[in-house]
């Protein structure tokens, strides 16, 4: 039998693969890493006084990419690697769905406003349109409807404009170390 897994140890897994992983470039691209993108957004969040499973969904919003390295840079090579579910899927083994569920939505989020919230796709960094393409494209009002309903989908709607926002080169943000009390408090699982 695997032994338990404390908080602590849970949370030293995750910053371990930032530490080890962080310095990928953000959507193979762009000119942060993924983890000052990550900071940046989770920032954004505790500035705008979400709740803490929010907080640490804009933290790790992208664990996808860290997780699976042939998805790093994949919008460039012009395929959607889905990074969005590789990634709520692992946070899902150790936390709620406040933390995984806007993780899980933070792509659709994007295909949402873009179609609902004029000057939104204007906004666009280049290699979010790059990636906007592979993912469908602005939603159709249909599916913008279906995402409304969506328990965590306000949620992920806020993360996708933080998301937006954390792509400055050289912001001062707090480190991963600040958000590691955060994250064990938020652990519901040891994921085996
Ligand atoms: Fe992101």
């Amino acid at each position: 039998m695997t032994p338990r897994k404390s908080a602590t140890e849970i949370v030293e897994t995750i910053a371990h693969l930032y530490a080890e992983r962080g310095a990928i470039p953000y959507e193979g691209g762009e000119s942060v890493s993924q983890l000052a993108h990550g900071l940046q957004a989770a920032a954004c969040a505790e500035r705008a006084h979400a709740a803490p499973g929010l907080v640490a969904a804009a933290l790790l919003h992208d664990i996808g990419h860290l997780l699976d390295p042939k998805g790093e840079g994949a919008a460039v090579e012009g395929y959607d690697a889905r990074h969005e579910d590789g990634g709520a899927d692992h946070l899902a083994r150790f936390f709620g769905a406040e933390v995984a569920d806007p993780v899980r939505l933070h792509v659709a989020a994007k295909r949402y406003l873009c179609a609902a919230r004029p000057g939104y796709f204007e906004r666009l960094s280049p290699a979010s349109v790059r990636s906007l393409a592979l993912q469908g494209g602005p939603m159709s009002a249909a599916e913008v409807a279906a995402f409304d309903a969506l328990p965590h989908g306000r949620d992920a709607l806020r993360l996708r404009v933080w998301d937006e926002e954390a792509k400055i080169v050289g912001l001062e943000v707090p480190s991963f170390d600040h958000y590691r009390p955060l994250l064990e408090s938020l652990v519901s699982s040891d994921g085996a």
